[in-house]
Protein backbone atom coordinates (compact mmCIF):
# COMPACT_ATOMS: atom_id res chain seq x y z
CA UNK A 1 0.00 0.00 0.00
CA UNK A 2 1.17 3.45 -1.04
CA UNK A 3 1.37 6.09 1.10
CA UNK A 4 0.64 10.19 0.22
CA UNK A 5 3.66 12.40 0.26
CA UNK A 6 3.82 14.31 3.74
CA UNK A 7 2.80 17.54 3.48
CA UNK A 8 4.00 19.21 6.81
CA UNK A 9 7.18 17.79 7.76
CA UNK A 10 8.05 20.64 9.68
CA UNK A 11 7.53 18.93 13.30
CA UNK A 12 10.05 15.25 11.69
CA UNK A 13 12.52 18.59 10.86
CA UNK A 14 12.79 20.54 13.62
CA UNK A 15 12.84 17.07 16.05
CA UNK A 16 15.85 16.54 14.14
CA UNK A 17 17.69 20.04 13.96
CA UNK A 18 16.76 21.33 10.62
CA UNK A 19 15.69 24.70 9.60
CA UNK A 20 12.01 25.45 9.84
CA UNK A 21 10.05 28.49 8.65
CA UNK A 22 8.18 28.41 12.10
CA UNK A 23 7.65 26.47 15.44
CA UNK A 24 5.41 23.66 15.12
CA UNK A 25 3.06 22.58 17.90
CA UNK A 26 1.22 19.95 18.91
CA UNK A 27 -0.32 19.24 22.47
CA UNK A 28 -0.22 16.38 24.96
CA UNK A 29 -3.76 14.53 25.28
CA UNK A 30 -4.67 16.98 21.97
CA UNK A 31 -7.92 14.00 21.50
CA UNK A 32 -9.73 14.33 24.83
CA UNK A 33 -12.02 15.03 26.92
CA UNK A 34 -11.91 18.69 26.70
CA UNK A 35 -13.52 18.23 23.13
CA UNK A 36 -17.40 17.99 23.29
CA UNK A 37 -16.98 15.90 20.06
CA UNK A 38 -14.55 13.45 21.69
CA UNK A 39 -17.52 13.26 24.55
CA UNK A 40 -19.75 12.32 21.94
CA UNK A 41 -17.89 9.38 20.36
CA UNK A 42 -16.52 8.08 23.52
CA UNK A 43 -20.35 8.02 24.54
CA UNK A 44 -21.07 6.36 21.64
CA UNK A 45 -18.06 3.60 22.29
CA UNK A 46 -19.34 3.40 26.00
CA UNK A 47 -15.94 3.39 27.13
CA UNK A 48 -12.73 4.20 26.73
CA UNK A 49 -11.26 0.93 26.00
CA UNK A 50 -14.47 0.50 23.43
CA UNK A 51 -13.23 3.81 21.69
CA UNK A 52 -9.28 2.33 21.68
CA UNK A 53 -10.12 -0.53 20.53
CA UNK A 54 -11.98 0.08 17.62
CA UNK A 55 -9.98 2.14 14.66
CA UNK A 56 -12.72 3.45 13.04
CA UNK A 57 -13.37 5.31 16.45
CA UNK A 58 -9.37 5.64 17.09
CA UNK A 59 -9.02 6.79 14.40
CA UNK A 60 -12.04 9.66 14.47
CA UNK A 61 -10.94 11.06 18.08
CA UNK A 62 -6.99 11.17 16.50
CA UNK A 63 -8.11 13.44 13.74
CA UNK A 64 -10.64 16.31 16.32
CA UNK A 65 -8.61 18.18 17.26
CA UNK A 66 -6.89 18.52 13.83
CA UNK A 67 -10.13 19.60 12.06
CA UNK A 68 -10.24 22.41 14.79
CA UNK A 69 -6.55 23.78 15.03
CA UNK A 70 -3.90 24.03 13.09
CA UNK A 71 -1.68 21.85 14.39
CA UNK A 72 1.49 19.88 13.32
CA UNK A 73 1.35 16.54 14.49
CA UNK A 74 -1.40 14.17 15.34
CA UNK A 75 -0.47 11.70 17.99
CA UNK A 76 -2.01 7.78 17.67
CA UNK A 77 -5.28 7.64 20.29
CA UNK A 78 -4.66 5.18 22.55
CA UNK A 79 -2.73 4.74 25.99
CA UNK A 80 -0.06 3.97 27.53
CA UNK A 81 -1.84 1.09 30.13
CA UNK A 82 -2.76 -0.56 26.82
CA UNK A 83 0.69 -2.87 27.29
CA UNK A 84 0.37 -4.76 30.11
CA UNK A 85 -3.41 -4.95 30.10
CA UNK A 86 -1.53 -7.21 26.47
CA UNK A 87 0.12 -8.75 29.63
CA UNK A 88 -2.58 -9.98 31.02
CA UNK A 89 -3.44 -7.67 34.16
CA UNK A 90 -6.95 -6.78 33.37
CA UNK A 91 -7.06 -2.83 32.19
CA UNK A 92 -10.59 -1.05 33.02
CA UNK A 93 -11.21 2.95 33.43
CA UNK A 94 -13.60 3.51 35.98
CA UNK A 95 -15.82 6.96 36.30
CA UNK A 96 -13.70 9.55 38.26
CA UNK A 97 -11.50 7.37 39.42
CA UNK A 98 -9.02 6.65 36.75
CA UNK A 99 -7.73 3.31 35.37
CA UNK A 100 -7.22 0.44 37.41
CA UNK A 101 -5.74 -2.80 36.91
CA UNK A 102 -7.53 -6.12 38.20
CA UNK A 103 -4.16 -8.55 38.68
CA UNK A 104 -1.20 -5.80 39.77
CA UNK A 105 2.08 -7.30 40.09
CA UNK A 106 3.30 -7.74 43.80
CA UNK A 107 4.62 -11.29 44.59
CA UNK A 108 7.64 -13.14 43.09
CA UNK A 109 5.29 -15.42 42.33
CA UNK A 110 3.34 -12.21 40.12
CA UNK A 111 6.66 -11.55 38.57
CA UNK A 112 7.28 -15.28 37.52
CA UNK A 113 4.37 -15.72 35.96
CA UNK A 114 4.81 -11.86 33.51
CA UNK A 115 6.47 -12.23 29.59
CA UNK A 116 6.43 -10.24 26.89
CA UNK A 117 2.98 -10.69 25.17
CA UNK A 118 1.86 -11.69 21.98
CA UNK A 119 2.00 -8.54 19.79
CA UNK A 120 -1.34 -9.94 18.26
CA UNK A 121 -2.65 -9.08 21.54
CA UNK A 122 -1.85 -4.76 20.16
CA UNK A 123 -3.12 -5.85 16.91
CA UNK A 124 -6.17 -3.21 17.19
CA UNK A 125 -3.33 -0.41 17.74
CA UNK A 126 -1.53 -0.81 14.96
CA UNK A 127 -4.55 -1.08 12.90
CA UNK A 128 -5.74 1.97 13.52
CA UNK A 129 -1.91 3.59 12.61
CA UNK A 130 -2.27 2.03 9.97
CA UNK A 131 -6.05 3.76 9.19
CA UNK A 132 -5.11 6.85 10.48
CA UNK A 133 -1.99 7.40 8.00
CA UNK A 134 -5.19 6.67 4.91
CA UNK A 135 -7.29 9.28 6.45
CA UNK A 136 -4.39 12.03 7.39
CA UNK A 137 -3.50 11.44 3.78
CA UNK A 138 0.04 13.23 4.43
CA UNK A 139 -1.30 16.30 5.90
CA UNK A 140 0.86 16.03 9.38
CA UNK A 141 3.02 13.49 10.76
CA UNK A 142 1.40 10.66 12.82
CA UNK A 143 3.39 9.96 16.53
CA UNK A 144 3.29 6.67 17.94
CA UNK A 145 3.88 6.22 21.95
CA UNK A 146 4.35 4.45 24.84
CA UNK A 147 4.57 4.18 28.57
CA UNK A 148 8.61 4.07 29.87
CA UNK A 149 9.54 0.57 31.55
CA UNK A 150 9.33 2.36 35.10
CA UNK A 151 5.72 4.58 34.50
CA UNK A 152 4.40 1.55 33.20
CA UNK A 153 5.72 -0.58 36.56
CA UNK A 154 4.40 1.99 38.90
CA UNK A 155 1.01 1.24 37.44
CA UNK A 156 1.74 -2.70 36.74
CA UNK A 157 2.78 -2.89 40.74
CA UNK A 158 0.18 -0.05 41.93
CA UNK A 159 -2.46 -1.48 39.84
CA UNK A 160 -3.52 2.23 39.61
CA UNK A 161 -2.59 5.87 39.74
CA UNK A 162 -0.90 6.84 43.41
CA UNK A 163 0.40 9.80 45.53
CA UNK A 164 3.33 7.83 47.28
CA UNK A 165 4.05 5.06 45.39
CA UNK A 166 4.53 3.06 48.16
CA UNK A 167 3.91 -0.37 46.55
CA UNK A 168 6.31 0.12 43.74
CA UNK A 169 8.79 1.83 45.71
CA UNK A 170 8.48 -0.94 48.70
CA UNK A 171 9.63 -3.40 46.07
CA UNK A 172 12.30 -1.43 44.90
CA UNK A 173 14.38 -1.34 48.26
CA UNK A 174 13.15 -4.46 49.86
CA UNK A 175 13.15 -6.74 46.30
CA UNK A 176 15.36 -4.94 43.86
CA UNK A 177 15.97 -7.88 41.93
CA UNK A 178 12.31 -8.64 41.42
CA UNK A 179 12.11 -4.85 39.94
CA UNK A 180 14.53 -5.21 37.78
CA UNK A 181 13.19 -8.49 36.04
CA UNK A 182 9.78 -6.86 35.54
CA UNK A 183 11.55 -3.37 33.69
CA UNK A 184 13.66 -5.73 31.32
CA UNK A 185 10.29 -7.40 30.82
CA UNK A 186 8.72 -3.79 30.33
CA UNK A 187 11.74 -2.46 27.83
CA UNK A 188 11.83 -5.37 25.56
CA UNK A 189 7.56 -5.32 24.90
CA UNK A 190 8.04 -1.90 24.53
CA UNK A 191 10.63 -2.25 21.73
CA UNK A 192 8.60 -4.74 19.96
CA UNK A 193 5.18 -2.50 20.92
CA UNK A 194 6.89 0.85 19.10
CA UNK A 195 8.68 -0.93 16.33
CA UNK A 196 5.62 -2.53 15.11
CA UNK A 197 3.79 0.94 15.61
CA UNK A 198 6.83 2.43 12.96
CA UNK A 199 6.18 -0.16 10.71
CA UNK A 200 2.21 0.06 10.41
CA UNK A 201 3.22 4.15 9.68
CA UNK A 202 4.22 5.70 13.25
CA UNK A 203 6.61 8.59 11.78
CA UNK A 204 8.17 9.66 15.33
CA UNK A 205 7.87 7.60 18.52
CA UNK A 206 7.37 9.28 21.80
CA UNK A 207 8.10 7.42 25.50
CA UNK A 208 6.18 9.10 28.50
CA UNK A 209 8.43 8.57 31.27
CA UNK A 210 5.92 10.69 33.21
CA UNK A 211 6.91 9.08 36.81
CA UNK A 212 10.58 9.20 36.46
CA UNK A 213 10.54 12.27 38.23
CA UNK A 214 9.18 10.78 41.51
CA UNK A 215 12.42 8.75 42.22
CA UNK A 216 15.81 10.00 44.17
CA UNK A 217 18.96 10.87 42.30
CA UNK A 218 20.94 7.54 41.54
CA UNK A 219 17.94 5.26 41.44
CA UNK A 220 16.06 7.22 38.42
CA UNK A 221 19.60 5.98 36.44
CA UNK A 222 19.19 2.82 37.90
CA UNK A 223 15.32 1.94 37.75
CA UNK A 224 14.31 4.77 35.00
CA UNK A 225 16.34 6.07 32.27
CA UNK A 226 18.55 2.69 31.95
CA UNK A 227 15.56 0.92 30.42
CA UNK A 228 14.25 4.19 28.46
CA UNK A 229 17.38 4.03 27.11
CA UNK A 230 17.49 0.46 26.48
CA UNK A 231 14.13 1.15 24.60
CA UNK A 232 15.50 3.83 22.64
CA UNK A 233 18.46 1.71 21.58
CA UNK A 234 16.38 -0.87 19.80
CA UNK A 235 13.84 1.50 18.12
CA UNK A 236 13.72 1.24 14.52
CA UNK A 237 15.68 4.99 13.20
CA UNK A 238 14.47 5.00 10.00
CA UNK A 239 11.49 3.76 7.98
CA UNK A 240 9.95 4.22 4.50
CA UNK A 241 13.20 6.09 3.60
CA UNK A 242 12.77 8.83 6.68
CA UNK A 243 14.18 9.23 9.96
CA UNK A 244 12.00 8.20 12.99
CA UNK A 245 13.14 10.77 15.64
CA UNK A 246 12.44 9.59 19.31
CA UNK A 247 11.46 12.06 21.75
CA UNK A 248 12.13 11.10 25.45
CA UNK A 249 9.56 12.81 28.22
CA UNK A 250 10.36 12.69 31.88
CA UNK A 251 8.07 15.10 34.03
CA UNK A 252 9.91 16.18 36.62
CA UNK A 253 13.62 15.14 35.11
CA UNK A 254 14.96 19.22 35.10
CA UNK A 255 17.68 17.54 37.12
CA UNK A 256 18.75 15.80 34.70
CA UNK A 257 18.88 17.01 31.81
CA UNK A 258 22.72 16.20 31.10
CA UNK A 259 22.05 12.47 31.14
CA UNK A 260 18.68 12.52 29.62
CA UNK A 261 20.16 14.23 26.65
CA UNK A 262 22.65 11.08 26.04
CA UNK A 263 20.41 8.44 26.19
CA UNK A 264 20.07 8.09 22.32
CA UNK A 265 17.43 10.03 21.50
CA UNK A 266 16.49 12.70 19.26
CA UNK A 267 14.36 15.06 21.39
CA UNK A 268 13.14 15.39 24.98
CA UNK A 269 10.08 16.68 26.44
CA UNK A 270 10.34 19.25 29.51
CA UNK A 271 8.03 19.93 31.95
CA UNK A 272 7.26 23.64 32.76
CA UNK A 273 9.50 24.24 35.65
CA UNK A 274 12.79 24.35 33.54
CA UNK A 275 13.54 27.44 31.65
CA UNK A 276 14.64 26.43 27.85
CA UNK A 277 17.31 29.00 27.65
CA UNK A 278 19.17 27.71 30.44
CA UNK A 279 18.19 23.85 29.41
CA UNK A 280 19.88 24.75 25.94
CA UNK A 281 22.87 25.83 27.48
CA UNK A 282 23.39 22.79 29.80
CA UNK A 283 22.74 20.88 27.11
CA UNK A 284 24.70 22.27 24.32
CA UNK A 285 22.02 21.90 21.73
CA UNK A 286 22.69 17.97 21.91
CA UNK A 287 19.26 17.22 21.41
CA UNK A 288 15.98 19.26 20.21
CA UNK A 289 13.15 20.08 23.01
CA UNK A 290 9.95 19.80 23.36
CA UNK A 291 7.52 22.24 25.49
CA UNK A 292 6.94 23.18 28.05
CA UNK A 293 3.88 25.66 28.73
CA UNK A 294 2.47 24.98 32.09
CA UNK A 295 -1.48 23.74 30.81
CA UNK A 296 -2.88 25.52 33.33
CA UNK A 297 -2.00 28.89 31.38
CA UNK A 298 -5.39 27.98 30.33
CA UNK A 299 -7.33 29.41 32.72
CA UNK A 300 -5.66 32.81 32.53
CA UNK A 301 -7.77 34.28 29.35
CA UNK A 302 -6.12 35.01 26.10
CA UNK A 303 -3.99 38.00 27.19
CA UNK A 304 -1.90 35.42 29.57
CA UNK A 305 -2.51 32.95 27.01
CA UNK A 306 -0.51 34.86 23.93
CA UNK A 307 1.66 36.59 26.75
CA UNK A 308 2.72 32.79 28.06
CA UNK A 309 3.32 31.01 24.57
CA UNK A 310 5.69 33.58 23.24
CA UNK A 311 7.89 33.90 26.81
CA UNK A 312 8.32 29.68 26.64
CA UNK A 313 9.35 30.85 22.57
CA UNK A 314 11.55 33.54 23.39
CA UNK A 315 13.27 32.01 25.74
CA UNK A 316 14.24 28.71 23.16
CA UNK A 317 15.94 31.77 21.27
CA UNK A 318 15.78 33.11 17.76
CA UNK A 319 16.62 29.84 15.88
CA UNK A 320 17.00 28.67 12.02
CA UNK A 321 17.78 25.29 13.15
CA UNK A 322 15.07 23.89 14.41
CA UNK A 323 14.93 22.43 17.32
CA UNK A 324 11.92 23.13 18.91
CA UNK A 325 8.79 22.24 19.19
CA UNK A 326 6.21 23.77 21.21
CA UNK A 327 3.58 21.89 23.73
CA UNK A 328 2.23 21.80 26.75
CA UNK A 329 5.07 20.76 29.78
CA UNK A 330 1.81 17.63 30.37
CA UNK A 331 -1.16 16.76 29.44
CA UNK A 332 -3.96 19.27 28.74
CA UNK A 333 -6.93 19.91 31.44
CA UNK A 334 -10.33 18.57 30.33
CA UNK A 335 -11.63 21.69 31.49
CA UNK A 336 -9.81 23.67 28.93
CA UNK A 337 -11.88 25.71 26.62
CA UNK A 338 -11.32 24.48 23.43
CA UNK A 339 -11.06 28.24 21.65
CA UNK A 340 -8.62 29.05 23.81
CA UNK A 341 -6.65 26.67 22.25
CA UNK A 342 -6.87 27.96 19.12
CA UNK A 343 -5.64 31.30 20.26
CA UNK A 344 -2.61 29.18 21.63
CA UNK A 345 -1.80 27.23 18.24
CA UNK A 346 -2.50 30.15 15.83
CA UNK A 347 -0.20 32.51 18.61
CA UNK A 348 2.63 29.86 18.40
CA UNK A 349 2.18 29.81 14.32
CA UNK A 350 2.28 33.75 13.80
CA UNK A 351 4.68 34.48 16.76
CA UNK A 352 7.77 32.09 15.69
CA UNK A 353 7.14 33.18 12.50
CA UNK A 354 7.98 36.42 12.68
CA UNK A 355 10.85 35.74 15.05
CA UNK A 356 12.06 33.51 12.25
CA UNK A 357 12.72 35.98 9.81
O1 LIG B 1 -2.16 12.68 23.66
C1 LIG B 1 -3.12 12.15 23.04
O2 LIG B 1 -4.09 12.80 22.61
C2 LIG B 1 -3.04 10.67 22.74
C3 LIG B 1 -3.70 9.79 23.64
C4 LIG B 1 -3.17 9.49 25.02
C5 LIG B 1 -4.02 9.12 26.09
N1 LIG B 1 -3.25 8.76 27.15
C6 LIG B 1 -5.49 9.09 26.01
C7 LIG B 1 -6.28 9.09 27.25
C8 LIG B 1 -1.85 9.42 25.51
C9 LIG B 1 -0.54 9.76 24.81
C10 LIG B 1 -1.93 8.94 26.86
C11 LIG B 1 -0.74 8.69 27.69
C12 LIG B 1 -0.91 8.36 29.13
N2 LIG B 1 -1.90 7.62 29.73
C13 LIG B 1 0.05 8.70 30.11
C14 LIG B 1 1.35 9.43 29.88
C15 LIG B 1 1.15 10.88 29.73
C16 LIG B 1 0.82 11.62 31.01
O3 LIG B 1 -0.28 12.17 31.05
O4 LIG B 1 1.64 11.60 31.91
C17 LIG B 1 -0.44 8.21 31.35
C18 LIG B 1 0.24 8.35 32.71
C19 LIG B 1 -1.66 7.52 31.09
C20 LIG B 1 -2.52 6.78 32.06
C21 LIG B 1 -3.90 7.31 32.09
N3 LIG B 1 -4.83 7.16 31.09
C22 LIG B 1 -4.55 7.98 33.18
C23 LIG B 1 -3.89 8.34 34.48
C24 LIG B 1 -5.87 8.24 32.76
C25 LIG B 1 -7.01 8.83 33.58
C26 LIG B 1 -6.78 10.22 33.99
C27 LIG B 1 -7.00 11.19 32.89
O5 LIG B 1 -6.16 12.09 32.71
O6 LIG B 1 -8.02 11.11 32.25
C28 LIG B 1 -6.01 7.76 31.45
C29 LIG B 1 -7.21 7.85 30.59
C30 LIG B 1 -7.08 8.55 29.28
N4 LIG B 1 -6.09 8.31 28.36
C31 LIG B 1 -7.97 9.52 28.75
C32 LIG B 1 -7.48 9.85 27.47
C33 LIG B 1 -8.09 10.81 26.48
C34 LIG B 1 -9.25 10.00 29.39
C35 LIG B 1 -10.17 8.83 29.38
C36 LIG B 1 -11.62 9.11 29.18
O7 LIG B 1 -12.06 9.36 28.05
O8 LIG B 1 -12.33 8.96 30.18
Amino acid sequence: MSLPQLKNDILLRSLLREPVPYTPVWLMRQAGRYLPEYRATRAEAGSFMGLAQNREYACEVTLQPLRRFDLDAAILFSDILTVPDAMGLGLGFYEGEGPRFASPIRTEADVDKLHVPDMAKLQYVFDAVELIRQELDGRVPLIGFAGSPWTIGCYMVEGQGSSDYRMIKSMLYARPDLLHRILKINAETTIEYLNQQIRSGAQAAMIFDSWGGVLADGLFQEFSLHYTKMVVDGLIREHDGRKVPVIVFTKGGGQWLETIAECGCDAMGLDWTVNLSQARQRIQDKVAFQGNLDPMTMFGGEEAIRREVRRVIDDYGVVGNGGHVFNFGHGISRFTDPDMVKVLVDEVHSYSAAMHK
